[in-house]
């Protein structure tokens, strides 16, 4: 299994790359902010992307967002194809996404929204820290994503404050600061919980 950065020969796999993040997040239930196979080709063409390959099979994708004139860095649409899960794929997808991330922005803060317990637990392995939607960027582009998620109405009603993803943040400055403190990556369990107490606060009945 190859994982490099992508680049522009790699554009014959985004509309499959595309079409496996729309079918996954059909098959999660959850809300997910929509991909253009035009998109993820520029992501390549500009060396900003993660693309595994099983020879010249498409096996996983992820790739990196600037935000706020360079001040914040996202990981987004991270896909293992469903023949691929389960084996520590996109565990090498996120690691590699992260180090090129830090390499080419190593000032930027790193952040996730997300839903996901696997990438949760990911990123906090890799040092990610919860927290709230006012920590992360103010660009309203970032946030405009999240027009074509089916939870979006939520975060409408709070003013962009909070929704069902737990916003994550890696900040070098701060990682630096404490980098003589054992910092314990956060539970699993505490994860859950939040993501229930979130659910009964927004979520309409019928959605629940
Ligand atoms: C989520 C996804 C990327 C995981 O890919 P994968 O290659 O199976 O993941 P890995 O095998 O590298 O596992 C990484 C970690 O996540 C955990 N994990 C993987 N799938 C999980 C799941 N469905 N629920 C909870 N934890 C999960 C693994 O146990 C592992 O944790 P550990 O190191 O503590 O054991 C893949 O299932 C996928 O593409 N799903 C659909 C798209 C998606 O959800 N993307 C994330 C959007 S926020």
């Amino acid at each position: 299994m190859d994982v490099v950065i992508a680049n522009k020969s790699h554009a014959v796999y985004a509309q499959e790359i595309c079409d496996t993040i729309e079918e996954s997040a059909k098959v999660r239930g959850t809300g997910i902010a929509k991909r253009t196979p035009e998109y993820v080709i520029t992501k390549m063409e500009n060396g900003n992307a993660v693309i595994a390959l099983d020879g010249d099979k498409f096996a996983g994708f992820c790739y990196i967002e600037a935000w706020s004139h360079g001040k914040f860095v996202a990981n987004s649409g991270l896909i293992v194809h469903p023949e691929y899960r389960g084996g520590g794929l996109a565990k090498k997808i996120k690691h590699k996404i992260f180090e090129h991330s830090r390499t080419k922005y190593p000032e930027a803060k790193v952040f996730s929204i997300t839903t996901g317990l696997a990438v949760m637990k990911m990123n906090s392995e890799l040092g990610y820290r919860p927290v709230p939607f006012s920590e992360l960027t103010t660009d309203q582009t970032f946030w405009n994503g999240c027009q074509t998620c089916k939870n979006y109405d939520i975060l409408q009603r709070t003013e962009q404050k909070m929704c069902l993803c737990t916003g994550m943040l890696y900040d070098p400055a701060a990682i630096e600061k404490k980098n003589e403190i054992d910092i314990k990556p956060v539970k699993e369990k505490v994860f859950m919980r939040l993501k229930r107490l979130k659910q009964s606060m927004f979520l309409k009945k019928e959605e629940k």
